[in-house]
C-alpha cells in the first residue's frame, strides 16, 4: 500500500503572523484518515513552523534548494542549512521555478542529486504546457522531463522520492485536469518507473497530482488508482479548504 499524501505549497504567501495563524488552525484539526500532511511555508517561516508543529504530525517542507553544498551563491539555501532547522524534504522542479527562474533539466538534476546526497526527501514536479497537450505531445514531454533528470537515480534512493504530475495549464488557473486525464498520465508515469526501475519501485513511489485541486474535485481525482494524493497551491492557503481536501480520500 502506498502512502496517501496531501502537501500544501504556500509559495510566496503568508508573512510570519499569517503563517502562524494558518498552522494553528491546521494543527487543531484532528485528522481521522491516514493521510500524510505536509506544508511548505516560505524560507523565512520554516524554522518557526517546525517549532510550531513539533507536537503535530504535519511535516514542514521547503520550496527550493540549491544544487551545491555551500559557497558563494548569494540568496541561496543549502540542504545542510535546512537540515539544521529540522527540514528534510524539499519541492524540486515546480513549473514556476522552471518558467520564471529558468531551472532547466540540468539544473534540476543537480538539485535532485544534491538533495539525495544529503539524505533529503523530495517532491519532484513536472508537467506539460497547454501547447504540448494541444499538439498531443504530453507523453513525450513527460518522458523527457523524467528521463533527463531521474534515469540515473540509485534504486535505493527511490524511497526518498515522491513524484508530482502538475500540468502547467492547470496550475493556479482554476482549470483542473479531468480525473481521466490525470489517471491516464499517472499510469504512464508508473509505467515509466516500471520500465526503467522495475515493478517494485513502480508500485512503491507515490505520484501526486497538482493543478487547481479544490474541495469539489479532490475526491474524484484522489479515487483514481494511480493517484496517491495532491500538491495543493491556492486551496492550501484556506484552512477549511485544505482540511476538506485532506479528508477527500
Ligand atoms: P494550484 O497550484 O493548486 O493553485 O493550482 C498547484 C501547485 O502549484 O502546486
Amino acid at each position: 500500500m502506498r502512502n496517501k499524501i496531501v502537501a500544501g505549497n504556500w509559495k510566496m504567501n503568508n508573512d510570519a503572523d499569517e503563517t502562524e495563524a494558518l498552522l494553528n488552525k491546521l494543527k487543531k484539526y484532528n485528522f481521522t484518515n491516514d493521510v500524510i500532511v505536509m506544508v511548505s511555508p516560505s524560507f523565512t517561516n520554516l524554522q518557526k513552523s517546525v517549532i510550531n508543529l513539533s507536537d503535530s504530525k504535519i511535516e514542514v517542507i521547503a520550496q527550493n534548494i540549491n544544487g551545491s553544498e555551500k559557497g558563494a551563491y548569494t540568496g541561496e539555501v543549502s540542504p545542510s542549512m535546512l537540515k539544521s532547522i529540522g527540514v528534510s524534504r524539499v519541492i524540486i522542479g515546480h513549473s514556476e521555478r522552471r518558467d520564471y527562474y529558468n531551472e532547466t533539466d540540468d539544473i534540476l538534476k543537480k538539485k535532485i542529486n544534491n538533495a539525495l546526497n544529503n539524505n533529503f526527501n523530495l517532491i519532484f514536479c513536472f508537467g506539460e504546457q497547454i501547447i504540448d497537450r494541444k499538439n498531443k505531445k504530453e507523453f513525450d514531454i513527460i518522458n523527457n522531463q523524467l528521463s533527463n533528470t531521474l534515469l540515473e537515480i540509485e534504486k535505493s534512493d527511490w524511497s526518498k522520492i515522491i513524484l508530482a504530475y502538475e500540468p502547467v495549464w492547470a496550475i493556479g488557473t482554476g482549470e483542473n485536469a479531468t480525473a481521466d486525464q490525470v489517471q491516464e498520465m499517472h499510469f504512464y508515469i508508473r509505467n515509466w518507473l516500471k520500465i526503467n526501475f522495475g515493478t517494485k519501485i513502480s508500485e512503491m513511489v507515490p505520484i501526486l497530482y497538482g493543478g487547481s485541486v479544490k474541495p469539489n474535485n479532490a475526491s474524484k481525482i484522489f479515487s483514481q488508482p494511480d493517484v496517491d494524493g495532491g500538491l495543493i497551491g491556492g486551496a492550501s492557503l484556506i484552512s477549511n479548504d485544505f482540511i476538506e481536501i485532506i479528508n477527500s480520500f
